[in-house]
């Protein structure tokens, strides 16, 4: 072979090598996640302290930040953010990118501590956020379905983690399948799925794992907008059917105007709460009520809170690259 070849194709295999260890490297991530959010489900529950009189009188929120702040180094995430869900309410969260909303939601998973000094309560009880592990189910922003599990196994992953046996677990699920699109389809491989049909099968498993309170962070994120239509409606059924508390993190304000009790606009970062909208509109919720002039008038309120807050994201990220 001439030596332009020889070397035409090392250079071929090298560049090879390089991407298949890119793509391990970024599999290691997604496996390390999934570990996390695996032991997010079978951590221990916390203890609740004796609630006083006066506390057991008044019906208290399911979870209450006052004061939330977080920081990573030179990053301050999170400053000052208070907020508080109560049971069986749709809350929905839009903010810009950056501005801490995932932080948020790691910290009320058990996956971050946030720093002293702020509070954090979970039904009326003061707690640490690691006590939190395994009291709430968690979709992470991305999907996290094993590429190695089909459909029912990806659901019942949760489960089985924390002790159900695999049959039992099986039996749960193949009941659900239905009434989250996938009859027919529990033994395909993700890979095999839609994206509409992967986010099926991770709320599922957010499902399967009976908390009352469920973290969603941007579910329907990379669907195109006719199945996130779609999605929403469904999420809206299954929501009214099973009553959990919902704490539901999107970059899309019809739609956090569609599903949401509640809006919540956090700031730039530092991220905190700049804004808390009543969505005062009558459930169950038609796809037409988009139009209704009150729709309309909440969506620009919320747009104005919104686009303030990304100018200033922007601006600051702007001032960053040129001081480098
Ligand atoms: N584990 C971490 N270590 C260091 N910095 C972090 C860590 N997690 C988040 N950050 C930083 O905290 C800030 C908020 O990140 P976060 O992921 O919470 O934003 P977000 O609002 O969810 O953004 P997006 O809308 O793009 O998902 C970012 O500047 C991010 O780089
Ligand atoms: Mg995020």
């Amino acid at each position: 072979m001439p030596d332009l070849q020889k070397m035409a194709l090392a250079h071929e295999l090298l560049r090879e090598f390089g991407s298949a260890c890119l793509r391990m490297r970024e599999a290691a991530v997604i496996i390390q996640r999934d570990v996390l959010s695996v032991q997010a489900a079978i951590q221990t529950t916390v203890t609740p302290a004796a609630a006083s009189p006066e506390a057991a009188a008044r019906p208290s929120p399911l979870l209450e930040l006052r004061a939330m702040t977080k920081t990573f180094g030179q990053v301050t995430a999170l400053a000052g953010l208070e907020a508080s869900v109560a049971p069986g309410e749709f809350v929905t969260v839009v903010g810009p990118s950056g501005c801490g909303k995932s932080t948020l939601f790691n910290i009320v998973a058990g996956l971050e501590e946030p720093d002293a000094g702020g509070v954090l309560r979970f039904e009326g009880n003061s707690c640490h956020a690691a006590d939190l592990l395994g009291r709430v189910s968690f979709m992470p922003q991305r999907d996290l379905l094993l590429p190695w599990r089909n459909v029912v196994d990806n659901a019942i992953l949760a489960l089985e983690v924390e002790g159900v046996p695999r049959a039992k677990a099986r039996a749960k699920a193949l009941k659900m399948l239905p009434e989250f699109g996938l009859a027919g389809f529990e033994k395909q491989y993700p890979h095999q799925l839609s994206g509409g049909m992967r986010q099926r099968v991770a709320l599922m498993r957010t499902f399967l794992f009976e908390r009352d309170l469920m973290l969603l962070d941007e579910p329907f994120g990379a669907l195109d907008a006719l199945t996130r239509a779609m999605m929403q409606r469904w999420l809206l059924d299954v929501w009214q059917k099973y009553r959990r508390t919902i704490l539901f993190i999107t970059h899309d304000v019809d739609e956090a105007i569609f599903l949401g009790d509640r809006v919540l606009v956090m700031t730039a970062r530092p991220g905190s709460v700049k804004l808390e909208q009543v969505v005062d509109l009558p459930r169950p919720r038609r796809p037409e009520i988009v139009t209704a002039p009150e729709f309309v008038r909440l969506k620009r309120t919320l747009l104005d809170a919104i686009e303030e807050e990304s100018m200033k994201s922007f601006q600051s990220t702007v001032a960053q690259e040129k001081a480098l």
